[in-house]
């Protein structure tokens, strides 16, 4: 996130704060910006924005008092841990021209563009299903940071970490999720004292438009990046760097591989870009804080599900307008 902030050419990094002094330090003197040693010195230094990368489960406060310092606030995603703390922003911003933007920047790759552009065409036919598949192995690796192996500040690990940013691009692609089915496992993951941590989550969905899919996401298996959706006309499978189609008609098929060039961070160079611009003139940013909180709903109802071992509605955890 700092390299893009330095490339994107359109924020100036005047300050930084973390908790831990080192990282502080070095940001400091990697970026050239003035070390702060606290939130609250951060947001009165003079600063017209602030960027929050930080663990989610102090995003919901974080945002909460760069809002009430009057600062407009990008923050990754998850908007928040929860619906509730997700609600308290948005009721904060009705009295607020402030800009909140959530970093699903997994939208902004060029490969789901394009998809979208080929959707919007016409040229699947209609979309009767999809599969969305984020998942990679650092849950069989030392040094994941402790918030991520504690169920309550981390709750079903991979849905938060991995499947939100394809909730999101399937919501993006498709239409917004109606309802969920989810189940979580613990394959692999222990905390230190041997219990259990969810590290493989397989979800149902059934969208707006009647659109059924799947949501895999697991911590514990090789890197896994891939969207498929499957229509009439074409079925398209989308990775990171391109975009495989297969159309039928009169029983042939035909395939097509369709790369597409996206330079490093590109993605997320865009989403600051769009930040500074929505500041610049006071516009609406495309992954806004009710968005956000769109995406937080499905995650929670999948989490509900879970518990309950149903089915649950997005608007069961979210009764207004999802
Ligand atoms: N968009 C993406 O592709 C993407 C990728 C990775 C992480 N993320 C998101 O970025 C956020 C950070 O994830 P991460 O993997 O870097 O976590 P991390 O734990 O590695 O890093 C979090 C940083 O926040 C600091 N921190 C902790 N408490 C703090 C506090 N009270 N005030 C200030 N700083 C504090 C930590 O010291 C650490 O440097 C999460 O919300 C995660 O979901 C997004």
């Amino acid at each position: 996130m700092l390299t893009a902030i330095r490339e994107c050419q359109a924020l100036t990094l005047v300050s930084c704060f973390d908790v831990d002094a080192d990282a502080v330090r070095k940001t400091a003197g990697e970026y050239g910006c003035v070390p702060v040693g606290s939130f609250e010195e951060l947001l009165a230094s003079g600063i017209d924005a602030v960027v929050l990368v930080t663990p989610n489960y102090l995003h919901g406060q974080q945002v909460r008092e760069a809002l009430a310092a009057g600062k407009h606030v990008f923050v990754e995603k998850p908007l928040t841990p929860d619906i509730a703390e997700g609600r308290e922003i948005l009721d904060m911003l009705v009295r607020s021209k402030a800009i909140v933007q959530v970093g699903h920047n997994t939208r902004k790759r060029a490969v789901f563009r394009k998809a979208r552009e080929i959707v919007e065409r016409g040229v699947l036919g209609r979309v009767v299903s999809c599969h969305a598949h984020f998942s990679y192995d650092a849950g069989l690796h030392a040094g994941l940071p402790s918030w991520k192996l504690d169920p309550t500040l981390c709750p079903l690990l991979p849905l938060p970490q991995l499947g939100i940013h394809f909730i999101d691009v399937l919501q993006y692609l498709v239409a917004a999720i109606h309802e969920v089915s989810c189940f979580a496992r613990s394959a692999v993951m222990k905390d230190e004292n041997g219990r259990d941590i969810v590290d493989s989550t397989v979800s149902m969905m059934r969208f707006r438009n009647g659109v059924t899919g799947t949501l895999h996401a697991h911590y514990v298996v090789p890197f896994t990046f891939e969207v498929a959706l499957y229509g009439t006309r074409a079925n398209l499978v989308c990775h990171e760097d391109s975009l495989s189609s297969t159309s039928t008609g009169d029983f042939e098929f035909e395939e097509e591989i369709i790369p597409v060039d996206e330079p490093p961070y590109a993605s997320f160079i865009a989403e600051l870009r769009e930040f500074a611009e929505c500041i610049r003139h006071n516009r609406t940013p495309e992954v806004d804080a009710e968005t956000g909180l769109r995406n937080v709903a499905v995650v929670e109802a999948m989490k509900r599900s879970v518990v309950e071992g149903r089915t649950i509605k997005v608007e069961e955890v979210r009764p207004a307008k999802v």
